[in-house]
C-alpha cells in the first residue's frame, strides 16, 4: 500500500542543531577573531612559509617560519601551532598542518581548528595558497561543523559555540556547490546526533516516528501503530516491543526526486530502530546497558539521510523503513523459546531476547521486498556487540549479497570519510541458524561453537532480502564514541549519514540502467 501523501504544506523548516555558519570569501574579514593559516608538511623543515597564502598585519613571513622551525612542526594534518597577533587583542593566529592536502587530511584540519576555535566568535581559514578541490573544501566544511556538534541536557549555561567560519578561497562561487552539499549532509548528521543523544526516556518508538513525520514534512510518511502492526503480520516488531509499555512502530517515508519515478530505481534504506535495548528477558548486564539509548542509530542514520536527500533535490526514488521498538523484559515480553512469525510468513525461534535487531529488520526486509520491491535495499543496524570487537571503534562492518554494490559503497566511504570494511556471508555458518521446531533461530547455535556473531547475524537478515541486491552496514561500533576525535564527538556520532548520502549522489549522476 503506497504512503498516504500529507496535504502539500509548506515545509516547516526541521530545528536545525545549533551549528556555526559557514560561508565562503575571496577576503579574509576583518577583525577575525581565529585566523587560520594552513602549513603543509615540509614547510617547517624547509624553514620557509611560501605556501602561507597571506601573512597577517603584525607578524612576517620570516616570522612565522621562524615561530614553525621552534615549535617543530611538521605540518601534518590536525597540527596547530598559536601565534599571538602584536597589537590586536582578541584575535589569535593559527597555523595548521594540512599534511598533502588531501580531503581525509583537511578532514583532520578542520577539527582541530574548529575544536581549538571553541568560543570565538569568527574563524577564518585562508586556504588561497592550498587551492583546494571541492572534495576538499566539502571534507573540511563538514569537518568543521561536527567537531562544532555539542548535545547538553545539563541546567546552566549555554556551553561556548564557534558562531562564523568563513573559508576563504581563490574561488568562492565555483566552490559554493561543494560547501552548500556539506552544509546539508553536517547538519543532516547533526540532526542524527540529537536523536541518538535524546534519553530513552523521551525517545520512545512513538516519539521516533513522530521527529521522522516532523523532520521530513514534505514527504509521505506512514506510520504504522501496534494494532496495524499485529493485523499486517508483523511478528518480529510485535515480539520485540510486547514486554515495553511503550508499543513498537514501523515509519515508511518516501521520497519521489524530480523526474519520471518509472524511469528510476527504487532505493529503500532501513534502519534499527531499537529506541533503548535492555537485552530484554536475556537481560544484559549493566555495563552493557548504559549506552543503549544508541540503539536506533541505524533509523536516525535512515532518517536524516532521507532528510538531506530532500534538501539536495536528488533525482531518486528512496524509502526509508524506520523498524522501531523498545526492548524490555516484563510479564509481556517474548520468552527464550517462543516462536515468532516475522512479515511474509517465515517461523524464528527466539533463543536470546538480545538478538532483537534482527527481529525487527527481518519485518522490514521482507516488506521492502515483497511490498515495496525494492531494486536495491540497504540495512544500517548497531546489530552485533562483536562488530567493534573485530573492526574496533572506527569501522562499520559491510556486508553485501552484490559485488557492485559493495565496490560502491566502498567508494562512498571512501570520499565521507565514514570507515567500512567489507566482511564475508560465509556460506558454511548459514547451518548454524538452522532451528529443530521453526525455519530459522535468532542466534547461531552455541553447541556448534561457530563464533563469528556478526557473520551469523547477517546470513540470518539476508533471508528476508528474496534474494535482492542488498547490503548491510553493521555500526555498533562507530554509531557510539567514547570521546571527541576529529571530527566525531562524544556520544551518538550520526554514522551513516555522510556515507549514505554520497552512495545516493553517486546513484543520482548515473543513468538508471546501471544504478
Ligand atoms: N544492540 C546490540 C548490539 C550492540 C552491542 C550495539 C554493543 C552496540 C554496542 C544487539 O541487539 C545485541 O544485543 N546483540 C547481541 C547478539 C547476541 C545475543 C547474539 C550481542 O552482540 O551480544
Ligand atoms: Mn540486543
Ligand atoms: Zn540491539
Amino acid at each position: 500500500m503506497p504512503p498516504r501523501r500529507r496535504p502539500a504544506a509548506t515545509p516547516a523548516a526541521p530545528p536545525a542543531p545549533d551549528l556555526p555558519a559557514v560561508v565562503l570569501a575571496a577576503q579574509v574579514p576583518a577583525p577575525a577573531a581565529v585566523l587560520a593559516l594552513p602549513t603543509r608538511a615540509g614547510d617547517a623543515r624547509d624553514g620557509t612559509a611560501v605556501l602561507l597564502a597571506q601573512t597577517p598585519e603584525g607578524s612576517s613571513a620570516a616570522d612565522l617560519a621562524a615561530l614553525l622551525v621552534a615549535e617543530d612542526a611538521k605540518g601534518t594534518a590536525g597540527e596547530l601551532v598559536e601565534h599571538p597577533l602584536p597589537g590586536r587583542p582578541g584575535e589569535r593566529l593559527l597555523l595548521a598542518g594540512t599534511g598533502g592536502g588531501t580531503p581525509a587530511e583537511l578532514r583532520r584540519t578542520g577539527a582541530a581548528l574548529a575544536r581549538r576555535a571553541k568560543g570565538a566568535g569568527l574563524l577564518a581559514v585562508d586556504l588561497r595558497g592550498q587551492r583546494p578541490g571541492a572534495d576538499a573544501v566539502r571534507a573540511l566544511a563538514e569537518a568543521v561543523l561536527l567537531a562544532s556538534y555539542g548535545f547538553t541536557t545539563k541546567g546552566d549555561a549555554t556551553p561556548r559555540r564557534l558562531r562564523e567560519v568563513v573559508l576563504v578561497v581563490d574561488d568562492p562561487a565555483g566552490l559554493q556547490p561543494a560547501l552548500d552539499r556539506a552544509l546539508v549532509s553536517a547538519r543532516a548528521a547533526a540532526l542524527a546526533r540529537d536523536l541518538v543523544n535524546t534519553p530513552s526516556l523521551i525517545k520512545t518508538p512513538a516519539w521516533l516516528a513522530d521527529r521522522a513525520v516532523a523532520l521530513l514534512p514534505e514527504l509521505a510518511v506512514r506510520v504504522r501503530d501496534e494494532r496495524q502492526l499485529a493485523a499486517e503480520g508483523f511478528g518480529g516488531l510485535i515480539g520485540v516491543g510486547q514486554g515495553s509499555t511503550r508499543p513498537p512502530r514501523l515509519v515508511e517515508a518516501r521520497y519521489e526526486g524530480p523526474g519520471d519515478p518509472r524511469e528510476r530505481r527504487h532505493v529503500v534504506l532501513v534502519g534499527k530502530g531499537i529506541t533503548f535495548d535492555s537485552g530484554g528477558l536475556s537481560l544484559k548486564p549493566t555495563d552493557s546497558m548504559v549506552t543503549m539509548k544508541s540503539d536506533m542509530s541505524g533509523a536516525a542514520a535512515v532518517l536524516c539521510t532521507l532528510r538531506a536527500v530532500a534538501d539536495l533535490g536528488l533525482p531518486l526514488t528512496v524509502t526509508g523503513l524506520l523498524a522501531c521498538a523498545e526492548n524490555m523484559p516484563s510479564g509481556t515480553a517474548q520468552r527464550p523459546g517462543d516462536v515468532l512469525t516475522q512479515y511474509g510468513g517465515r517461523t524464528v525461534e527466539v533463543l536470546n531476547t538480545d538478538a532483537e535487531g534482527r527481529l525487527v529488520l527481518a519485518d522490514a526486509l521482507a516488506y521492502a521486498d515483497r511490498d515495496l520491491h525494492a531494486d536495491v535495499i540497504v540495512d544500517v543496524a548497531t546489530l552485533t556487540g562483536a562488530m567493534p570487537v573485530a573492526l574496533g571503534k572506527r569501522h562499520a562492518g559491510l556486508f553485501a549479497s552484490d559485488d557492485a554494490l559493495a565496490a560502491d559503497l566502498e567508494q562512498a566511504s571512501a570520499t565521507s570519510g565514514e570507515r567500512l570494511w567489507r566482511m564475508p556471508l560465509v556460506e558454511d555458518y548459514r547451518q548454524a541458524l538452522d532451528s529443530a521446531t521453526a525455519d530459522l533461530r535468532n542466534i547461531g547455535d552455541p553447541k556448534k561453537k561457530l563464533m563469528g556473531g556478526s557473520i551469523t547475524a547477517a546470513l540470518f537478515l539476508r533471508e528476508f532480502t528474496g534474494g535482492r541486491p542488498w547490503a548491510h552496514v553493521d555500526v555498533a561500533g562507530p554509531a557510539w564514541s567514547g570521546a571527541d576525535e576529529d571530527e566525531v564527538t562524544k556520544g551518538g556520532t550520526g554514522y551513516g549519514v555522510r556515507l549514505l548520502v554520497r552512495w545516493l549522489e553517486m546513484l543520482a549522476t548515473r543513468p538508471a540502467q546501471q544504478a
